[in-house]
């Protein structure tokens, strides 16, 4: 699988060493529109042109306004992209990245193949900048005949100043793995399940870490076997595409801080099984791996940036399928931690295969488990479509998710592990079933899980909402969002 990222040109430039060239030039402005002495040499090379748009135009604080096109026929610039980033008192890290993704998009669509994006401004912190013009020129079109790969955006200059050239290179550089990741992330997302499925994700997988310091290991449908992973098994009996488990494992040249598993559903795609889903139910539902896809990208970013911490990333992949051999609602399987469960409803497969790889992540010994997986429907009616939500008994393990995801501009937040509802997965014939009612479906999810984690701290992601974007964000086009890979990632940076 081909990365976008990989076929891109993307670099920094010093502003004030000589001129730029390129098809479009983007010229971020506070409302204020006090211009920097960047700004002011570029319009003064151009006959003003942008002093005197910022004086007869309404520059304000509505972004979606105050975005327009200057074109000049310039030798440099074929033409200037003026944005405002509005009051610059009120311009957070995630307005940045919104205002930068939409220029982005802006400048995909009207086909110019090179963009420089100037550092207006240096109170504009510019890693936001680059993070969000990187990330809303995504686009998969891998199967659209009619878009020319080689005719859209691919070079990208970002121009500073020559004297903060060292920080602006570590900036660039942390987003350029970053970004890496999740268009990696989203690809596989984005992938449907005829393409990405058990096999073909370890192989991928495998490729992706093969260049990295990332050891690799796959266990089989027949290891699974002989180590009693009876749940993931049970999950994937019913398909052709064999289940399998990929155990990745980086380990840092210095003295790891901490140790940490990640641990993703990664249910390539999801029928339901015999307890199917309705058909406007089951589209879409090859995002059902987007927290395997997570813990994959996370890893390549981890080693790319050489995080000094220890981390293992565990990827439980089955497709949930239906044959005749598939598990029939009320058959009893024992957990390869010992417990047996009641398979109620065969739809509710990703606690399944997690409840096993969770077991399998604590003999890891380590300091902190934290699975991410698109788990239930019920979590997307309470938390909506860009939330996550984060389970933890840890206080801290659950604050140092929260401010991961709130410092890359994700959305989680925390919900109570209620132990009273427990009693709602109580069976009459297995240690436990492996469903609840309909209320508190997600806290009854989570519940669930936690009887496979005996005495790590450890934390659950329930992502079923905002991994895949059912419409249009800034930094993210309608498809996979690449969530949790960035939470994970800076979880892993701040421990
Ligand atoms: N993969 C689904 C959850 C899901 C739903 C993810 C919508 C993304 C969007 C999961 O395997 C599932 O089907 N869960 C059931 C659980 C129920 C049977 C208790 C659900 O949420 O309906
Ligand atoms: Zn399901
Ligand atoms: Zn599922």
């Amino acid at each position: 699988m081909k990365n976008l990222f990989d076929q891109w040109n993307v670099s920094l430039a010093a502003m004030d060493k000589g001129p730029l060239k390129a098809d479009v030039c983007v010229i971020p402005v506070y409302a204020q529109k006090k211009v920097s002495p960047w700004v002011q040499a570029i319009d003064k090379a151009h006959d003003g042109i942008i002093s005197s748009w910022l004086e007869s135009s309404y520059v304000g604080e509505d972004r979606e306004k105050s975005m327009f096109f200057v074109n000049k026929g310039d030798l440099a610039f074929k033409d200037f992209l003026v944005i405002s980033l509005g009051d610059a008192k009120k311009a957070g890290q995630n307005e940045i990245r919104n205002a930068f993704g939409k220029a982005s998009k802006l400048i995909s669509q009207r086909g110019y193949k090179s963009v420089a994006v100037v550092h207006g401004d240096e109170k504009i912190p510019f890693e936001y900048a680059m993070d969000g013009f990187l990330l809303g020129s995504y686009r998969f079109s891998k199967y659209k005949e009619d878009v020319k790969q080689s005719q859209s955006l691919q070079t990208f200059i970002f121009a500073t100043s020559h004297k903060n050239k060292k920080t602006y290179e570590k900036h660039l550089s942390h987003t350029c793995a970053t970004t890496r990741a999740i268009f990696l992330a989203r690809d596989l997302v984005n992938e449907p399940g005829n393409v990405v499925y058990p096999e073909s994700f370890a192989s991928i997988a495998k490729n992706e870490t093969a260049k990295r310091k990332i050891t690799y290991k796959v266990l089989s449908a027949a290891e699974l076997k002989k180590q009693n992973f009876n749940l993931h098994l049970a999950v994937g009996q019913a398909s052709d595409k064999q289940p399998c488990l990929v155990h990745l494992h980086y380990k840092p040249t210095k003295k790891a801080k901490k140790k940490v598993a990640l641990v993703g559903k990664g249910i390539t795609f999801d029928t339901g099984g015999l307890s199917l889903k309705p058909p406007t139910y089951m589209v879409s539902m090859k995002t059902d791996m987007a927290g395997a896809a997570g813990v994959l990208a996370a890893m390549t970013a981890i080693a790319d940036l050489a995080l000094p911490v220890e981390v293992h990333g565990i990827m439980a992949l089955a497709e949930n399928a239906v044959n005749g051999n598939a598990t029939r609602p009320d058959d009893v399987v024992r957990a390869r931690n010992g417990k047996t469960v009641e398979i109620e409803n065969t739809d509710a497969e990703g606690r399944l295969v997690l409840a096993d790889a969770l077991h399998y992540a604590e003999n890891l010994g380590v300091d902190y488990i934290v699975d991410a997986a698109t788990l239930t429907g019920a979590c997307v009616i309470a938390l909506g479509d860009e939330i996550f939500a984060i389970y933890s008994k840890d206080a801290k393990l659950a604050s140092l998710i929260e401010n991961a995801a709130s410092d890359v501009g994700d959305k989680g937040w925390r919900m109570p592990l209620e132990e009273s509802y427990k009693s709602q997965l109580k069976s009459d014939v297995a240690d436990m079933k492996n469903v609840g009612g309909r209320e508190g479906g997600s806290i009854t999810a989570a519940l669930f899980l936690s009887n496979f984690v005996e005495k790590t701290a450890w934390a659950h992601l329930d992502v079923a909402g905002p991994a895949r974007a059912s419409r249009e964000f800034d930094t993210i086009p309608k498809g996979g969002s690449g969530v949790p890979t960035r939470t994970f990632i800076r979880f892993v940076e701040t421990l």
